[in-house]
């Protein structure tokens, strides 16, 4: 693929930065001096992103990490949280792993530190996650005298198991890059010096692969956690079948017989 440089929206914070090369995004949260902690700033702008990385072609998938070399995000800005009103209006605000899932392209974590808290969440709430030896993952609400909830134990009970998940979530302590691979947590764990790299390899090869396949390989895959088998096994054929007819897969199909890459269009 040609290197294409794409011009990605002005996300009202330099806490967060977006950059697009070649198809695939680079999400990163800049906040170093604070761990990447969150502000309500912070993620307003990843909703955007998001947002934005969904509406263009120019996008086929999205690297998320963190500045710096000590965290990937601390989670929510700890400061920020006696700013809200009201509990009402804390419960209603805009939740930042709510916008990582509701991503439509698919999102690869390159955890480079500290995931903790909603930083850990945000991870969970990734695709596909790689950490550098380096990093740690946590749940230490329970510290602070709450919970998570951004989706830590339905998330962390399905990767780690649910002992494993309570584990974290009772003592609030941190498990290292190795124990996370050990409990499914990540599916790679790489020297620091590789991480983005290893990440955005894995990036180019979503983007090379055919845009409506990969959005419904998604939506597939949360179906087969959620649905009653049956429900998932028909849905799963429903969107085996929207694929089948795309162009893209009539595409594929006609390079493999032509014994050439296939170009996909996301039609
Ligand atoms: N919210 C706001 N600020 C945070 C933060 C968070 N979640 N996590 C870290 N920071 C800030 C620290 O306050 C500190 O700021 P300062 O230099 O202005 O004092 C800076 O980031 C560096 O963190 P520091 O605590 O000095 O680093 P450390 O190496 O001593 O400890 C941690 C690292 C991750 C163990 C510790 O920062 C921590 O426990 N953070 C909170 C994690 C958490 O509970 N997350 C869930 C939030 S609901």
């Amino acid at each position: 693929m040609t290197d294409r440089p794409t011009t990605p929206p002005d996300l009202g914070t330099e806490h967060v930065r977006l950059a697009v090369h070649d198809r695939a995004a680079t999400l990163t949260l800049d906040r170093p001096a604070k761990l990447n902690a969150v502000t309500p700033e912070m993620s307003r702008a990843l909703v955007q992103a998001i947002e934005w990385c969904d509406s263009t072609d120019d996008v086929r998938a999205v690297v998320l990490t963190g500045a710096g070399d000590r965290a990937f995000s601390a989670g929510s800005d700890i400061s920020e949280l006696d700013r809200y009103a009201t509990p009402w209006e804390f419960r209603n605000r805009v939740d930042y792993c709510d916008a990582i899932r509701a991503a439509r392209t698919p999102v690869i974590a390159a955890v480079n530190g500290y995931a903790l808290g909603g930083g850990l969440e945000t991870a969970l709430s990734c695709d596909i996650r790689v950490a550098s030896a380096t990093a740690s993952f946590g749940a230490p609400e329970i510290t602070l005298g709450w919970i998570g909830g951004g989706g830590m134990a339905a998330f962390l009970s399905r990767a780690a198991g649910p002992g494993n998940a309570a584990l974290m979530l009772l003592t609030g302590e941190r498990i290292d890059a190795a124990r996370a691979l050990e409990w499914h947590l990540v599916s790679e764990v790489v020297a620091p010096g590789e991480l983005l790299d290893r990440a955005r390899e894995i990036a180019a090869v979503i983007a090379s692969r055919a845009p409506v396949a990969a959005e419904t390989a998604k939506l597939n895959l949360r179906a087969a956690g959620n649905l009653p088998e049956d429900q998932a096994l028909a849905y799963e054929r429903d969107l085996q079948t929207i694929c089948f007819a795309t162009e893209d897969a009539a595409e594929g199909r006609r390079a493999f017989a032509e014994k050439r890459p296939p170009v996909f269009h996301k039609r």
